[in-house]
């Protein structure tokens, strides 16, 4: 195998290139292979100076990720290393393309000069992953940039341009060319000049951040779920008040410890969930995307209005049509709306509204749509109607579009079929705001032909969501698991537990917005009518009690936030206790012979709020509706304000015990009865349960 490290000599420049695609991670291979071709150029004292460098797309973006789970992780050697290169007599040149990311930069850091092509990001992003910069990051860059300013970047974990980068000294140079070409050059204007060499370990001590360390510790301890903003600071402060040798050890206490962190794990397999979500079983590596040049968007309400600021953000053409001239207007006069309010924040100049607006064609006709490579219907949640809009988009798309449908829980099949050409045709679940939530579900039909799965999943991507496919069944994955959850929430409220005590114990264990909450800001109107219209295709249990609440909310005209009261009432956006709402959940209780309890805890809450919704994951993933339990939990991180320090849903549930999971859903059956069979353990669970089988390493063989 070739090595991902050489070394060449050109002239009396030494040049290591590191090529470890696709982002030139730091595995221990390319440790021991850096050692190498560091060793050659010590080896070599004729040699002036030494430029590192990195081929394909990236200087390297980070310590391979995965090599942090196994057992020969071991930070030290590649922290010696990059000692031995500061160390060195003759000027070692950084040369920096593409995201100079965590121990990239660190690896930067320890050179004496850094050049960067125009383009270049720099950034330490660990505390994404729960972890804190373990090469010497939290010791170098306070050195560097003083410590409020390294602690600014760490705790944020964000990218800085170049332009950012060479005000705040954390590079010496933006190049004109190539990176390689121009740490040569660098490095021979350093022998030229004699300068003397700066090695950033030996700078002075830096001065504590304005106002000191106490604020900064206050506001990471708000979050102890996220221990790694807390540990920063405490390195930070190490390099401010000890030596060198001593912010070393305290670096590494602290890595150490955050490594082994229920968090880091978690946000770590959701590093890897997102990528894995992208890949699609059996489609071959032949079957190309194709080229999505102009968007059409049939429906110009809030949904609609939203998907196609995603499009014309990415800077494609969107036509955007609806059936009157009104409500044409009102949905551009919203994404104008939208886009000054970014501008008034200072993300937009004027300048790029009037551009972005520029991108959007108003329509009423459908003929509009004919040059679309894309249609999405974005109309009211009807099945007949979103029958009807499907027919008349694929009765003027071209040939070789794409149709696809917002729905969020009707059959995607029976839509495409309605558009004539079902292979063309898929779902694309967006979230609202459509334009903010990262997650998109992309629905595969029975007939949905591999390309157009393909083309939608990089589309996806390059408009900066996080797809994840599904198969199609009611809700799909995130809405069909969000249905038992309600389920529970409503018998929960029959029963005696308050709004408040609800959503107290969602939120406690991390959930954005407990149940409650969530339904009065998502409109109850919403939430009501997808239950009565399963009613009405029998897909409801026989069980009269079932969300016997939000139907009852929606015939009374409580939508929650928008008309200002739900489950609770509303003072302005704030939600207060309503004893209104309490009687009626009460009177609901009794009607349905639901018991009156005073004695629900939140463990109580969480377990019957989180287990039933986990079972069905798990059936889903039995069903083949899901691919891989990773998929899930990238849906209810990235759509459903799950806390990602507890990696998903499915994550969740391993961690937590299987066995366990599937015994409180029996004690539960038992408590509570099973008529409907609420509480009955998936085939899979049982399963997995008794097989002690991992679900992370589950994969679906039928
Ligand atoms: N370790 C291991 N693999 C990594 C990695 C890392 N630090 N960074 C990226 N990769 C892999 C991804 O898993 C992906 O692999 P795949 O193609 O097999 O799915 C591939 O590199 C490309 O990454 P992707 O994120 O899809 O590409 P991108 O161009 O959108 O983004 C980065 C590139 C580097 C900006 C992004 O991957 C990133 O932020 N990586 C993490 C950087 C980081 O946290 N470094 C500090 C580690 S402690």
């Amino acid at each position: 195998m070739n090595s991902p490290v050489t070394f060449v000599q050109e002239g009396s420049i030494g040049l290591i290139r590191i090529d470890n695609r696709p982002v030139n991670a730091v595995s221990p291979r390319v440790v021991a292979a850096l050692e190498a071709s560091f060793a050659e150029f010590e080896e070599r004292g004729s040699l002036d100076a030494l430029v590192i460098y990195c081929a394909g797309r990236t200087f390297v973006a980070g310590a391979d990720i995965a090599w942090f789970d196994s057992s020969d992780f071991n930070p030290q050697a590649y922290n010696r290393l990059l000692a031995r290169i500061e160390a060195s007599e003759r000027p070692v040149v950084a040369a920096l393309h593409g995201t100079v990311l965590g121990a990239g930069l660190e690896l930067a850091l320890a050179c004496h000069w850094r050049v960067a092509e125009p383009g270049t990001k720099l950034g330490l992003p660990e505390v994404k992953l729960g972890l804190l910069p373990g090469s010497l990051g939290t010791q170098r860059l306070p050195r560097l940039l003083g410590a409020g300013a390294a602690l600014g970047m760490m705790l944020s974990g964000a990218m800085a341009g170049v332009q950012q980068a060479l005000q705040d000294g954390l590079i010496d140079e933006v190049c004109e060319g190539e990176a390689r070409a121009a740490g040569k050059a660098s490095a021979q204007r350093l022998v030229a000049t004699r300068a003397a060499l700066r090695r950033t370990s030996a700078l002075a001590a830096p001065v504590p951040p304005d106002g000191g360390f106490a604020q900064y510790v206050t506001d990471a301890a708000r979050k102890p779920q996220y221990p790694a903003r807390v540990a920063i600071v405490r390195c930070v402060e190490a390099a401010v008040e000890r030596s060198f040798m001593d912010g070393e050890q305290v670096e590494a206490r602290e890595f150490a410890t955050l490594l082994g962190s229920a968090t880091s794990k978690s946000l770590r397999h959701l590093f890897f969930s997102e990528r894995e979500a992208a890949r699609i079983p059996g489609l071959s590596d032949s079957t190309a995307p194709q080229a999505v040049r102009r968007v059409g968007i049939v429906g110009a309400g809030t949904m609609g209005g939203g998907i196609a600021m995603n499009f014309v953000n990415a800077n494609i053409p969107t036509v955007l049509l609806d059936t009157t001239e009104a409500a044409l207007q009102r949905g551009l006069d919203l994404i104008r709306k939208n886009y000054m309010a970014s501008a008034a924040k200072g993300k937009l100049t004027a300048e790029q509204v009037e551009q972005r607006m520029g991108l959007l064609t108003g329509a009423l006709e459908y003929t509009a749509l004919a040059d679309c490579d894309l249609i999405i219907e974005a109309v009211f949640e009807d099945l007949e109607l979103k029958k009807q809009v499907c027919a008349r988009i694929g009765g003027v798309a071209k040939s070789g579009a794409i149709i696809a449908t917002n729905t969020s829980t009707l059959d995607v099949n029976v839509l495409a079929r309605a558009a004539g050409r079902p292979e063309r045709v898929l779902g694309m679940h967006f979230f609202s705001p459509a334009n903010v939530m990262r997650l998109l579900e992309v629905v595969r039909g029975d007939d949905t032909a591999p390309e157009v799965l393909a083309t939608v999943m990089k589309l996806a991507k390059a408009i900066g969501k996080t797809p994840v496919v599904s198969g199609v069944c009611f809700g799909f994955i995130g809405n069909r698991m969000l249905e038992p959850y309600l389920r529970e929430m409503e018998f929960l409220l029959m029963e005696g537990a308050e709004p408040k005590q609800i959503d107290a114990a969602a939120e406690a264990l991390g959930m954005a917005m407990g149940p409650c909450r969530m339904i009065d800001m998502a409109g109850v109107d919403v939430g009501a009518k997808v239950v009565i219209e399963r009613g009405k295709a029998g897909e409801l249990p026989a069980d009269p009690a079932y969300r016997a609440v939000v139907r009852k909310l929606f015939e009374l005209g409580r939508y929650g936030q928008k008309t200002g009261a739900g489950h609770y009432r509303y003072d302005g956006r704030t939600p207060v206790h309503d004893p209104e709402f309490s009687a009626l959940a009460r009177a609901l209780g009794d009607m349905h012979g639901v018991a009156r309890r005073t004695d629900i805890s939140g463990e109580e809450i969480v377990e019957r709020l989180f287990y039933p919704l986990i079972n069905e994951g798990l059936r889903i993933l039995d069903e083949g509706i899901a691919y891989r339990p990773g998929d899930i939990d990238v849906v209810w991180t990235a759509g459903y304000g799950f806390p990602d320090h507890c990696g998903g849903p499915m994550f969740m549930a391993e961690q937590t015990g299987l066995t366990k999971i599937a015994q409180r859903l029996r004690h539960y059956a038992r408590v509570r009865g099973d008529a409907f069979g609420y509480w009955t353990p998936s085939s899979l669970l049982t399963r997995l349960a008794e097989t002690g089988e991992p679900l992370s390493k589950w994969t679906r063989t039928a």
